[in-house]
């Protein structure tokens, strides 16, 4: 039996950054008609390797050959010229263009205006043909994340691309759409190459999501510290197999919830650590995000919140953060903890909310949970460094702060050559990993998080569950939105629902099943509020 031909070879790659070896000698070879994931760690080059196949990156040593031919990638152009295409862990389109704008972006055409009406009829055809409809008149900033993901990928089926290369894919997606994403992969995969090459076209899918590598894939890299771990099939392969070559020991899915809290006494699990009572607010375009939502989180308690993404529970979090703006209702904190006393603090400022005891972990980390250019150790002491022992007085305290940010680092094991490194540099799981370190670890009473474990790898979620789970045993009472209901489900004492900026239901987690919570996630009540 011939093997099918080979989409792409990458030989000894190699490629160095100041401190950090990201890919070391690496090899990738990646079938014509196949979907192959790669997988690793936070920080484990994956994203640097795939760098290099779009031409955005230059490898240190190694070669390149796509469908049999040497291929020298200067720039994203050359790449997207020999048929590579990618789409990137944090999307690049533009906000105030339309989708067939973004789709022709960069594409030197003549006769602009003509051609818009062609491209928005290409896309439409494209969008039928792989099952990727969008409007191509929309402008961005009115889709939600799975729409602008499609886009994305229409952008690169537009340029003719016959490697498809997904950093992440299904970070951001329900797992309706990671589904069909899936779907439109295998389609993808079942069509020719263009240029004349032999075989047909072909995907590489970075994720952590171990589930969709075992069923969406053909094939696995699994690389560790820069360099191949292993090539394998799929078939034949399971979670467990993947999980123990990705960080070298057994991982342990469901992290256990403790089922009693030693630090709180039953009746103080009574009290009501925070709550929101009636609360309206708008979403950014100026529509009503929050039509009247009341929530109660009690100490030692971990209240989760389910939904669809765009259903409120970023206002939410918003809101009660003192980030947006209430019009109606009311955000209720105890101060100084469990024996303090509920105070109002509806749309104070973040800051007199964070003095509260309240910390944040948003859903837009680059954007408002770090300052990109300044050192990992000054992020992490972001919020905290007026205080002893990081400062005295006016005064900085340089070796506390040395000593406090390398026990963060070693505790969250943020790969990172030196504490001092610009945050900006670390890779995608590891900048989560720096906000999620000092927010949890604030040892506040209350924590609001918004999908803290997107985007981290199985070692790094399992231990941002533990470090959950720990605050909840000390009494903090945390509300925590995520999209993953496999997540909600394991952590959480009750489980929420937001549906159109509405609460759909409030149940115990131990009588929530997937089903129902679905259900009730596309609108549908199932039972009144307990
Ligand atoms: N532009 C850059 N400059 C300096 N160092 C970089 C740069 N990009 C990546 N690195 C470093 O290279 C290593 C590999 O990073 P990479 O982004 O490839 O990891 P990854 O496997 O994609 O991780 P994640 O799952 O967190 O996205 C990391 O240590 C990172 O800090
Ligand atoms: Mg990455």
């Amino acid at each position: 039996m011939t093997s099918p031909p080979l989409a792409v070879e990458m030989r000894g790659i190699t490629k160095v950054f100041p401190g950090v070896i990201a890919n070391e000698n690496v090899d990738l070879e990646v079938r014509a008609g196949e979907i192959h994931a790669l997988l690793g760690e936070n920080g484990a080059g994956k994203s640097t390797l795939m760098n290099i196949l779009a031409g955005l990156y230059r490898q240190d040593a190694g070669e390149i050959r796509l469908h049999g031919q040497l291929a020298q990638l200067h720039s994203p152009s050359d790449a997207i010229r020999l048929g590579v295409g990618m789409v990137h862990q944090h999307f690049k389109l533009v906000d105030s263009q339309t989708v067939a704008e973004n789709v022709i972006l960069g594409l030197k055409r003549p006769a602009f205006r003509l051609d818009m009406k062609r491209t928005a009829r290409e896309i439409e055809e494209l969008g039928a043909r792989y099952k990727l409809a969008v409007d191509p008149g929309a402008y961005i900033w009115q889709l939600g994340v799975g729409e602008q993901q499609r886009v994305e990928i229409l952008k690169t089926l537009y340029r003719n691309a016959d490697i498809l290369i997904l950093d992440e894919p299904t970070a951001v997606l329900t797992p309706q759409e990671s589904e069909e994403l899936g779907q439109t992969l295998r389609r993808m995969i079942q069509e020719p190459a263009t240029r004349g090459h032999a075989g047909n076209k072909a995907v590489i899918f970075i994720t952590h999501k171990l589930d969709e590598v075992v069923r969406f894939s053909d094939r696995v890299t699994v690389l560790r510290g820069g360099k191949v771990e292993a090539t394998i099939d799929t078939a034949g392969s399971s979670k467990a197999d993947l999980a123990r070559l990705m960080v070298g020991r057994t991982v342990v899915f469901q992290v256990e919830k403790p089922p009693f809290q030693p630090h709180v006494t039953p009746e103080q699990r009574q009290e009501v650590l925070f709550a929101v009572k009636d609360l309206h607010a708008l979403n950014d375009k100026g529509l009503p995000a929050l039509n009247g939502v009341s929530l109660e989180v009690h100490a030692g308690e971990i209240l989760g919140i389910a939904g669809v993404a765009g259903n409120g529970q970023r206002e939410l979090a918003q809101s009660i953060t003192g980030l947006r703006k209430v019009n109606k209702g009311q955000v209720l904190v105890r101060c100084g903890g469990i024996q303090g006393k509920l105070k109002e603090v509806t749309n104070h400022t973040p800051h007199q909310i964070i003095d509260d005891g309240l910390s944040y972990v948003p859903a837009n980390r680059l954007g408002t949970g770090l300052a990109g250019n300044l050192p990992i150790s000054a992020n992490l002491i972001l919020k905290d460094y007026r205080k002893e022992p990081l400062s005295h007085g006016p005064f900085l305290d340089r070796t506390s702060i040395g000593r406090f940010a390398e026990r963060l680092i070693g505790a969250f094991q943020i790969t990172t050559p030196s504490a001092e490194r610009p945050v900006r540099l670390l890779s995608g799981g590891n900048l989560q990993k720096v906000i999620l370190a000092r927010e949890i670890t604030a040892g506040k009473a209350m924590l609001v998080a918004v999908n803290p474990t997107r985007g981290l790898d199985v070692g790094a979620t399992e231990s941002v569950q533990r470090t959950l789970l720990e605050q909840r045993a000390q009494g903090a009472g945390v509300l925590l939105v995520s999209e993953d209901l496999d997540e909600l489900l394991a952590i959480c004492d009750r489980i929420a629902v937001m549906y159109e900026g509405r609460v759909m239901g409030v149940m115990p987690a131990q009588d929530a099943n997937r089903d129902e919570l679905g259900l009730m996630m596309a609108g549908e009540h199932i039972q009144p509020e307990a």
